[in-house]
């Protein structure tokens, strides 16, 4: 019998669709075998009592990204991946933005230099996509999606970065041609600057007048605009942070019509508050994020979403910014809200967060959790040919959980490069405690195994439409759908 590098012994895997009890052998950085009695090893884990998850994969992160402002984010590839590591996370998808004038492939080759030399954990990147001249959508995307880069990201707000309605129907015939993925931030330009402006006009600059600013119709005419768009075209839409109840239903609806859309929600959404930007001074920046926090009731109806499938996506969007000049008071010691770094950190709790409130309070099964947390991002990014499940021949990615183990969130315990989490306090119990990425043990018992680059780039596949409501048609209805006749 051949040696293993490690054996994972006697825990209960857990995967999106099915759980039992196994050990699972590992070789080569691979699931090289799952059973009993699979043979020796150079290294053995106990999993006893404990829960055998895929490793977790966070689809929506800012990390060493400029924001549209000129802002950094506080996390680089290092901290960024080792704070999503401790959470659990074996792969990440951060953005690689594209600011005006700039080219894809100038835009690409800074992230892959920014994540190779230090990421520990597996990574891809969604563009984000703000010029989408000639020359961008006929050679620079089609050639990004050659290399596996097969998701993108376009605002339907803020100036630098808003796309308007005709651009996204180009954007949105790229896709198409190409089976990749449209990631929309759907927020009305309009509304919100409208609103902003009349507030500021009467002197309501704190952070707490941010909620209003962003009203909950900006969002749900985005994202009703935005499926109209992508339902014209044919192709699939996914509708990143949605923040309301109008939202989900929105996309619930396209979902129940048969439309290729999908949702993404944030633990923001679901355990923090509009009221929590009510604090004194300015310290309601810390949780200015957009779409903004809603209240409690809505709280209630984004889990409801979550529970009945509309979101298939759970994700940090990590967009940390410190509470100092470098991040949310970059504008000054009392910034107007309308001039505060917008994003939330979040990306070492996203799971924890999940399990503690969601598994242990009966509101997910533990199946749903791991679609939650990796199985459906590896399904709907392209990656589930390596990642996502704990299946022989896929990669050996693995978050072995203690799932009695209770912690009190304190900032100081956890590893990203902020200097607050709007978490603090919250008593949470269920935890990663050993974290492994390709058979390389990244996290054990609190502490941190691997080298600074060890993590690899993951060239992705093209959108898999199998089993989604409207599965792309080869032959298009032109009555119904002339605008795609003319792709
Ligand atoms: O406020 C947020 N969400 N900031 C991050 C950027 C984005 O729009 O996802
Ligand atoms: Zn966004
Ligand atoms: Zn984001």
């Amino acid at each position: 019998m051949r040696e293993l590098d490690l054996l994972i012994r006697g825990g209960r895997i857990v995967n999106a669709g099915d759980s039992f009890r196994s050990d699972i052998g590992i070789k080569d950085g691979e699931i090289a075998a799952i059973g009993t009695e699979i043979g020796p090893a150079r290294r053995i884990i106990e999993a006893d009592g404990r829960l055998v998850f895929p490793g977790g994969i966070e689809a929506h992160c800012h990390i060493d990204q400029e924001s549209s402002g000129g802002i950094m984010t506080a996390d680089d590839y290092y901290s960024g991946s080792v704070s999503a590591a401790f959470g659990g996370n074996t792969c990440f998808v951060p953005f690689a933005a594209q600011h005006r004038g700039q080219s894809l492939a100038d835009v690409l080759n800074t992230y892959h230099e920014r994540a190779a030399p230090k990421s520990v954990i597996d990574y891809s990147f969604h563009l984000i996509v703000s010029d989408p001249t000639e020359k961008v959508l006929n050679e620079e995307l089609p050639a990004a999606f050659a290399q596996g880069i097969t998701s993108f990201k376009i605002f339907m707000t803020y100036d630098k970065l808003i796309v308007d309605d005709s651009q996204m129907l180009d954007i949105l015939a790229v896709a198409r041609r190409h089976g990749a993925l449209t990631m929309v931030h759907a927020e009305n330009n309009a509304m919100i600057k409208w609103m902003s402006g009349r507030l500021e006009e009467r002197g309501y600059g704190e952070p707490r007048f941010h909620a209003p600013s962003h009203p909950r119709a900006a969002e749900s005419e985005a994202i009703n605009r935005a499926v109209e768009l992508a339902t014209f075209i044919d192709t699939p839409v996914l509708i990143v942070h949605v923040s309301t109840e109008e939202g989900a239903r929105r996309i619930a609806e396209a979902r129940y019509a048969g439309h290729k859309v999908f949702g993404e929600t944030c633990p923001q959404y679901m355990f923090l508050e509009a009221r929590d930007m009510d604090l004194p001074d300015v310290e309601g920046a810390k949780f200015c994020c957009s779409p903004p926090l809603r209240d409690k009731a809505t709280q209630q109806k984004i889990w409801r979403a979550l529970q009945n499938g509309t979101f298939q996506m759970y994700s940090s969007d990590h967009a940390p910014y410190r509470f100092d000049e470098t991040g949310k008071l970059s504008a000054g010691s009392k910034p107007s809200f309308t001039r505060v770094a917008n994003g939330l950190p979040g990306i070492e709790l996203r799971l924890p967060l999940l399990f503690s409130e969601g598994v242990n309070k009966g509101r997910i099964s533990l199946h749903h959790f791991v679609a939650l947390a990796a199985a459906n991002a590896a399904r709907i990014y392209g990656m589930d040919h390596r990642k996502g499940s704990i299946t022989e021949g896929k990669d050996a990615d693995i978050a072995i959980w203690d799932p009695q183990l209770t912690r009190v969130v304190s900032h100081a315990d956890l590893h990203d490069n902020m200097d607050y989490t709007p978490y603090e306090g919250m008593k949470l119990t269920g935890w990663p405690v050993t974290v492994i990425r390709r058979g390389q043990i990244v996290v054990h018992d609190g502490a941190l195994c691997v080298e600074r680059g060890s993590g690899e780039f993951i060239a992705r596949r093209p959108i898999d439409t199998t089993g989604m409501p409207g599965k792309l048609a080869p032959e298009l209805d032109p009555a119904r759908n002339f605008g795609a006749r003319l792709l």
